[in-house]
């Protein structure tokens, strides 16, 4: 399972990066703002500044919610760097804009996924990467992890080649479910992958292990 970090904070994105286990950086109009970036140059020198940083790809999500104002917007994204994947949201027009950066070559996410319906759709427009929102899934009361379970069945037995990139990670439990169910890559905040590396019996352990070596000395 690749691990991408979803954030558009760059400390947080070099920090990953460092572990040496980043693949790629998702991003989105939400996670943007939050960095106080809004005018249009000021995100696109951001998706440059993020490819610059991380060799994997990054998606940038367009706005437009018509099918020529995705394209004109998709293509303006893809001519920053070679690495950037075209988000768009699952909705008609995004659909019809996904068959055309496919034909193009153009990678693509498929996000704002919150079924199997919506999965098979993008998967026949040729998605690069689908995005099921596991964590707003499990905000309903319905179970975020049963979806990536389900469409994960549905590509594997249908052969569909489009990634399921499993986002909305909330928590460490989110990406070790993710694995088990078939995700092909996770988007995590960066404090989720950090959870990963917890265990109490790590820390006694080493401290126990620390102890023991001073006799050595
Ligand atoms: O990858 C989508 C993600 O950014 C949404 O996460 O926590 O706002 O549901 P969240």
């Amino acid at each position: 399972m690749k691990f991408f970090i979803d954030t558009a904070n760059l400390a947080q994105i070099k920090e990953a990066n460092e572990l040496g286990i980043l693949d790629g950086v998702t991003t989105n109009p939400s996670l943007m703002a939050k960095e106080g970036i809004q005018a249009n140059d000021a995100v696109m020198h951001h998706y440059k500044t993020i490819c610059e940083m991380v060799d994997g790809d990054i998606s940038a999500e367009v706005i437009s919610t018509d099918f020529e104002g995705m394209v004109a917007e998709g293509e303006k994204l893809a001519a920053i760097h070679k690495n950037i994947v075209v988000k768009i949201p699952m909705i008609k027009d995004g659909i019809k804009a996904i068959k055309y950066f496919s034909q193009k070559g153009i990678k693509t996410n498929c996000t704002l996924v919150f079924s199997a319906g919506q999965a098979i759709l993008a998967a026949k427009a040729g998605a690069t990467y689908l995005s099921p929102f596991v964590g707003r899934v499990d905000d309903m009361n319905w179970d975020g992890i049963d979806l990536i379970a389900q469409i994960s069945h549905v590509y594997a037995v249908q052969g569909f080649k489009t990634q399921i990139l499993a986002a909305s990670i909330r928590n460490p439990l989110h990406i070790i479910k993710c694995a088990e169910n078939g995700a092909h890559v996770c988007t995590c905040p960066l404090s989720s992958i950090l959870g990963l590396l917890k265990h109490p019996l790590t820390d006694i352990g080493l401290a126990q292990f620390l102890e023991d070596a001073k006799k050595f000395a």
